[in-house]
């Protein structure tokens, strides 16, 4: 299977990503251009959510139309996928949240788990993992392989930044599970952080820097 890699190039997730890496821009502007971001990000990533032919009336007659068909699990890996939750969870007011608590381990850099909810009986029809950084991309395989684990068969992965080295992890681990991306940066440092980056979304959103 062709994993499929969409890097967003479009003026306004460009212009937010910008403003993002800015290292003057304070957590309350941060948290408010996640939020946006992740929204233009998820416009792309349900371009192909199916809908169903339905009618409504309108002041002035009958007017064929669409429902959106599928029900959507939103799935922020803790901490920093917590900021992409609300625009989306706006844009699709009937979709549930499950949370993943995953931490990087300083000294290995691999994620561990430390929390995860979801319904006892999940009905979704497909899963956006939530994530604005994808580093050496081991949290989000650990992810989806939690949620492969619950049953999941259809998952797209929403990250806001990745490193080329993460998008090689998680298309290697999981090819079947399309990414969505504001930019592809070339470099990882010894500590797991992206170059150029935005520093740590935990930390920016949080004030914990
Ligand atoms: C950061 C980031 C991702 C992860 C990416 O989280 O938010 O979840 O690292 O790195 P990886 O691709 O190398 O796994 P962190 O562990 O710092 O936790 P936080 O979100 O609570 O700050």
């Amino acid at each position: 299977m062709e994993p499929q890699v969409h890097v967003l190039t479009h003026p306004l997730v460009q212009h937010k990503l910008t403003l993002m890496r800015d290292q003057r821009t304070d957590p309350k502007k941060f948290r408010e251009l996640l939020r946006e971001i992740a929204v233009l990000i998820a416009y792309e990533a349900t371009a192909d959510l199916a809908v169903g032919a339905t009618s409504v009336m309108s002041p002035m007659g009958s007017a064929a139309g669409y429902d959106l068909k599928e029900h959507v699990g939103l799935v922020p890996i803790l901490r920093a996928g917590l900021g992409m939750v609300e625009g989306v969870w706006n844009m699709m007011p009937n979709s549930e949240v499950w949370h993943i608590g995953l931490r990087r381990d300083e000294r290995t850099l691999e994620p561990v788990q430390y929390y995860s909810r979801r319904p006892v009986s999940p009905v979704v029809d497909v899963c956006f993992v939530l994530d604005p950084m994808l580093a050496t991309g081991g949290s989000a395989v650990a992810a989806v392989d939690i949620l492969k684990g619950w049953g999941a068969e259809r998952i797209k992965f929403l990250g806001v930044i990745a490193a080329a080295e993460g998008v090689k992890r998680l298309t290697n681990a999981h090819p079947d599970v399309p990414i969505f991306l504001a930019a592809i940066d070339e470099q990882l440092n010894e500590a797991g952080l992206i170059i150029p980056g935005l520093g740590d979304a935990g930390d920016r959103q949080f004030g914990t820097g």
